[in-house]
């Protein structure tokens, strides 16, 4: 359930009309529903009720907003960051430290020593490599590095091939089947506490299965690791659950999700991680925009062109996504179209054939469920700027991130003088 609704006619958030954010901030832009954000929140750890309390951190790279964050830091949301940038922002937006975990293949030097130095509850290592590398660096630091051992499980997660992680071909995790020697290994170094495993094995996921065989597996490593002497007090088990993109898609619900886990995990006897980002974000967000024009060409359906592109939301262009359009004042009217934006490439387009409410040329609408993935995935392509983004409450609304204009982003760079 989302605060994006039809009012007299008119698409609201919450209790705010969408032209009145069009009127005050333009077009395209970002409009997030606190109250969905919260509803969300509280809703997925009602879920995991049964399991005790469980330690949630928020995806930060689903929505690194600065107020979104801290939405659900005052939820007592933790974060799952994956950079140094990710992990300033988590600490910003007010989450603690210690409810900060690391993840990531690629953490650089500099981040290991951030993250130490910040104090973070958890590094997920992925790699034997990283940990020698994190052990060292502790040891220098006279600190040691509470960590668990990300796994791959080798479980198709039936997902999009670009979002699954958990296969063994992924970069993801250090292989199960030699996760107890690795675990073994580092945990003889000084400066890690190993104390765990995590998995993920990827996102957007339509059913529970995949992840239910992940976590049997990550039960059977627990136990082969107690047998071997080594202490394991806490299991990750990621984020991944999707979202339904279309109005009657069907998706497990965190209740189901909550009970599966709970029959999973069962007698492990350790304190469990979650890091959910989509199902929290997704559809707590719109990306509202305003049609520039429409345009026939040939004999097919007219192309709306609208003034958002595949660089304020990449995920139709990068995944063939689909987003629900919808006008903001829908006169009743449909037709069928192809839904564009302006920039120079054929993969600017957000759907073909689409059936959809009839809209012309200045008419508002919105891509539903962008709250995750949408402006954090932005660029500057087609030197458009940076997409801006508003955050409501109620009645009330503010800009949470500011437009970047293509001019702020021009005065970051340089004609060398040797040039001239
Ligand atoms: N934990 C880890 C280690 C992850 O890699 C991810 C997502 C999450 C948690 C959160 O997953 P979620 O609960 O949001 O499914 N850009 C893509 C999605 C990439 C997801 C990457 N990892 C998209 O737009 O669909």
């Amino acid at each position: 359930m989302d605060h994006f609704e039809l009012r007299g006619g008119v698409m609201h958030a919450e209790d705010v009309p969408l032209p009145d954010i069009a009127e005050a901030v333009g077009t395209p832009v970002y409009v997030y529903s606190r109250a969905t954000l919260t509803r969300h929140a509280r809703v997925f750890r009602e879920a995991l009720a049964p399991l005790g309390t469980p330690h949630i951190a928020f995806a930060v790279k689903s929505n690194p907003n600065l107020a979104v964050l801290r939405v659900l830091a005052k939820e007592g949301y933790g974060a799952d960051v994956v950079s140094g940038g990710e992990l300033d922002r988590a600490l910003a937006a007010g989450m603690k430290p210690e409810d900060i975990v690391f993840s990531g293949v690629g953490k650089t030097h500099a981040e290991l020593v951030h993250g130490l130095e910040s104090g973070i509850g958890q590094f997920n290592v992925e790699s034997e490599e990283e940990g020698y590398e994190l052990a060292a660096i502790a040891e220098r630091l006279g600190k040691t590095a509470d960590c668990a051992l990300r796994i791959n499980p080798d479980v198709d997660a039936r997902t999009h091939a670009k979002i699954s992680t958990g296969k063994r071909e992924n970069k993801f995790g250090v292989p199960i089947d030699r996760a107890a020697e690795i675990y073994a290994r580092l945990g003889a170094e000084n400066g890690l506490h190993m104390r765990g495993v995590a998995v993920h094995i990827g996102s957007q996921l339509g059913e529970l299965e995949p992840m239910e065989e992940a976590f049997g597996k990550v039960g059977a490593l627990v136990r082969e690791l107690r047998d071997a002497g080594c202490s394991v007090t806490h299991v990750d088990l990621g984020g991944g659950l999707g979202v339904p993109y279309k109005a009657d898609d069907a998706f497990p619900s965190p209740v189901e999700y909550g009970a599966m886990v709970a029959r999973a995990t069962k007698g492990w006897d350790v304190q469990l991680t979650f890091e959910p980002g989509r199902v929290i974000a997704g559809n707590a967000g719109v990306l509202l925009t305003r049609v520039v024009r429409t345009k026939r060409s040939g004999n097919g359906p007219p192309f709306v062109i609208v003034d958002a592109a595949m660089n304020d939301l990449a995920r139709p262009a990068m995944y063939g996504a689909w987003h629900d359009f919808d006008a903001v004042s829908p006169s009743g009217d449909r037709m069928t179209a192809h839904i564009v934006g302006p920039i120079c490439e054929t993969g600017d387009t957000f759907a073909m054939d689409r059936e959809c409410d009839a809209l012309s040329s200045g008419d508002l609408a919105v891509f539903r469920t962008a709250g995750a993935y949408g402006a954090t995935m932005a660029s500057s392509y087609n030197s458009r700027g940076f997409v801006a983004e508003v955050l409501v409450d109620g009645d009330r609304f503010a800009v949470v991130a500011d437009r970047i204009a293509p001019s702020a982003i021009m005065d970051a760079e340089r004609v060398p003088e040797w040039l001239d």
